[in-house]
């Protein structure tokens, strides 16, 4: 089957990421969708910096209108932010029959209803994961993960640049603009950062997803926002003095008399989990009435991460025309005819850290024999700790910790450190995780 065939709007942060994530994981991705997923043609104002991301793989142009026009297209990705342009480009494309993906919160806050009303019509779908929180999938968890619930209360750390500076304010004392440079740096701000320390970026998040939550319009005008600029060092130093992290929060909440949709930074007890969220990283709690909290935690914003949510949409556009209608999903993620061979490694060649903790008679070698059998299975000690035996007692408690190590090395050194008469006992072990 012939690749999809994608247009791409702007290759600035999120375009040039999402360019470099289809091209790297290509193979998988196809054996996901069912089919190829092809960028035909860039549209960027800047044609030498498309090029340079692009190289030949893609034709190039600076006139956007035509590529929504161009019947080679089926999808478009919108990636060229703003309300004006881009709102023309996403109608225009709905109405040539193109499926349309956009990282674009801010038009999508101000102008869904309309758009959503216009893709109905022509029979096209707008997906949009990106466009709340980063890489983070809270858009498909609000959407079908959680549809059994009557939803109570969003509550979400939705601005990955304003988390930057808070975080970057508190743990390292730096003045608010030399941080919110940095954050434009990495590409994490909005083409006006007003809008990530203002709150308006979280608003424009906060209102897709009170919408979703709730079943209702969108309606940033109705939202509440206040910004971060107007914090000191010394608030962020009180409220940890009192127990607290300040963050930036969206919350919105169901009550009896309305929707709460408000963005203004908030102290949290230091001690829940959503207070620890530092930098760039974003974090939605979700309260349903019958899952009660979740939390969705992940980068909310820069190229690669919005690439990964930008990708995912497109391979959920694509399976549309793809996959089994019955099973647009297929079972295993990958298509049925699709799944490798790669096997399983057993547990001997599995590879990780080890906790090794041991009994032994408190004399002299005996350190060096354990030491030595470690060595001669090339396994490397991080770190060593020897509990001085209690009074009277003749036997020393030795606590290892080794670096990455091939469980087949480490079962046997055991079993040769275990076969040592100055070792009593057995060797406790327990496999350590970094997860970094
Ligand atoms: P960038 O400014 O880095 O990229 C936008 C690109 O589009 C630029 O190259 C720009 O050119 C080009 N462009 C603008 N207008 C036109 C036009 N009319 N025709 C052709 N090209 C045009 O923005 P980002 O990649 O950061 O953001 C893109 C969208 O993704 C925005 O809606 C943003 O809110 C959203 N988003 C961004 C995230 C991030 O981490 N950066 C995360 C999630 C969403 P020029 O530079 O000359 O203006
Ligand atoms: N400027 C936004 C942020 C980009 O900092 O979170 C991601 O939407």
């Amino acid at each position: 089957m012939t690749p999809i065939r994608v247009g791409l709007l702007g290759i600035g942060t999120v375009g040039s990421g999402t360019f470099r994530v289809l091209a790297r994981n290509q193979e998988e991705i196809t054996r996901r969708a069912g089919r190829g997923i092809r960028i035909d043609v860039v549209a960027d104002r800047d044609n030498a910096r498309a090029r340079a991301v692009v190289g030949d793989a893609a034709r190039i142009t600076e006139d956007a209108f035509a590529v929504v026009r161009d019947p080679a297209i089926d999808i478009v990705v919108e990636l060229i932010g703003g309300y004006t342009t881009a709102r023309q480009l996403m109608m225009e494309a709905i109405s040539h029959g193109k499926h349309v993906v956009t990282a674009n919160k801010a038009l999508l806050a101000l102008h869904g209803n309309e758009i959503f009303q216009h893709a109905r019509e022509k029979g096209v779908m707008v997906a949009f994961e990106a466009a709340v929180a980063g890489g983070i999938p809270i858009i498909k968890a609000l959407r079908e993960g959680l549809t059994a619930n009557r939803i109570q209360w969003i509550a979400g750390i939705i601005n990955g640049t304003s988390n930057f500076i808070l975080s970057e304010m508190r743990d390292k004392g730096l003045p608010f603009d030399a941080v919110l440079a940095e954050a434009q740096r990495l590409g994490y701000a909005e083409a006006d950062p007003t809008f990530d320390v203002e709150g308006i970026d979280a608003a424009h998040k906060l209102t897709i997803m009170s919408a979703i939550a709730f079943g209702i319009p969108m309606q940033f005008e109705r939202a509440y926002t206040e910004g971060i600029a107007g914090l000191t060092r010394e608030d962020i130093r009180y409220a940890e003095d009192l127990g607290y992290r300040i963050k930036l929060l969206g919350i919105t909440r169901r009550t009896d008399q309305g929707i709460e949709l408000r963005v203004h930074p908030t102290l949290i007890p230091a001690r829940r989990l959503i207070a620890n969220v530092e930098g760039v990283m974003n974090a939605v709690l979700v309260k349903g009435d019958a899952v009660g909290a979740t939390l969705y935690y992940g980068a909310g914003a820069g190229a690669e991460p919005t690439a990964s949510a930008v990708v995912a949409d497109l391979v959920d556009v694509t399976r549309m025309h793809t996959a089994d209608p019955e099973n647009r999903v297929p079972h295993l993620a990958f298509q049925p005819d699709q799944l490798a061979d790669t096997p399983i490694l057993p547990m001997e060649e599995v590879r990780t850290g080890y906790y090794l903790r041991l009994r032994a008679l408190d004399r002299p070698g005996v350190l060096a024999d354990i030491t030595r059998i470690l060595a001669d299975h090339a396994i490397s000690i991080d770190a060593m700790v020897q509990k001085e035996p209690a009074e009277g007692a003749n036997q020393a408690e030795i606590i290892l910790l080794t670096h990455l190590t091939l469980e087949g090395d480490v079962n046997a050194a055991i079993s040769r450190i275990e076969g040592l008469p100055s070792v009593v006992g057995r060797v406790v072990r327990i496999r350590q995780e970094d997860l970094s």
